[in-house]
């Protein structure tokens, strides 16, 4: 396995794969990588000849009051995360040498991206689609691996690349959870041992939804009244929003007679978490 820190570099490995017929794959992170990371990487492996990661905590897609700073951070073992899963490179970038002086060239998109986590993070998925519009033109992956966990970002990624024309295959990982339902993310290690138990409510509401839908229940309303009821009931989180959305277009539905996202996020102390399901 080879780390790659300059953008150079990356894209002539990239080329050089190109000529020599070989598949490559892309699996954008942040870092501080589990098991969720991990079986994105899985997917890639499965989908191309070589597969590249990226590590990068992308200063454009934090707000100014939230956890760029205190994102963690451990680049050691990733390192040896992603040796053990056969990734061949690490893409692992500065990040003067991804915003340089000046910079100014962003990637917005005018309609999914203003709901859900956009109304409360109203920079983010500008600060997301631009850094993998340029993970994409840096690396020339074939193929590109994100996961349902961000449901919002991944279908944002998947409309982005189909009205840009970028030559990338986009595939999907379902989301993975701890063993008591907890979906993974590398913000639950800010959660006091409180707020890792109240966060069980998060699976705990989709699940509710989920019976609910299987027992005949079409309004939305109900079913994210009884979700909310759900989580109140816990000390810690507070509710950022808890939405039923078309699964497609992302628009608010108030009957669920179409496959529909049901998709929240919540506080807990220093952590804002983020679930969902689909309903179909
Ligand atoms: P990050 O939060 O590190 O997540 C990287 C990828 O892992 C994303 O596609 C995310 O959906 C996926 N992922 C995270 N937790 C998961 C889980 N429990 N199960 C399945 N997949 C999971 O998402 C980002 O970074 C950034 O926004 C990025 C796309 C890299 C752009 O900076």
């Amino acid at each position: 396995m080879q780390t790659l820190t300059t953008i150079e570099e990356t894209r002539e490995i990239s080329r050089e794969l190109s000529k020599r017929g070989k598949t490559l794959a892309l699996v954008p992170t942040m870092g501080y990588l589990h098991e969720g990371h991990l079986s994105l990487m899985r997917i890639a492996k499965r989908s191309a000849d070589v597969v590249v990661t990226s590590i990068f905590v992308n200063p454009t897609q934090f707000g100014a009051n939230e956890d760029l700073e205190a994102y963690p951070r451990d680049f050691k073992r990733d390192e040896a995360l992603c040796e053990a899963e056969g990734v061949s490179y690490i893409f692992y970038p500065a990040p003067e040498s991804m915003y340089g002086d000046g910079y100014s060239a962003y990637v917005n998109e005018d309609n999914m991206s203003k709901g859900l986590c956009g109304a409360s993070r109203p920079i983010h998925f500008k600060g997301v689609l631009t850094v993998v519009s340029k993970l994409f033109n840096i690396c020339e992956p074939d193929v590109a691996v994100f996961g349902e966990k961000d449901a919002q970002q991944l279908r944002l990624l998947r409309r982005m690349t189909t009205d840009l024309n970028f030559p990338v295959k986009i595939l999907s990982a379902p989301i993975v959870r701890d063993p008591d339902g907890l979906a993974m993310s590398s913000r639950n290690q800010y959660l006091t041992r409180q707020e890792r138990e109240d966060a069980l409510c998060l699976s705990k509401s989709l699940n509710l939804a989920k019976q609910l839908y299987a027992n005949g229940e079409r309004d939305a309303a109900t079913i994210i009244a009884s979700m909310s009821d759900l989580i109140n009931d816990f000390k810690t989180p507070k509710i950022d929003y808890i939405e039923a959305v078309d699964d497609r277009t992302l628009a608010p539905v108030s009957t669920l007679n179409q496959p529909t996202l049901m998709a929240l996020a919540v506080q807990f102390g220093k952590a804002r978490l983020l679930d969902n399901t689909v309903l179909e």
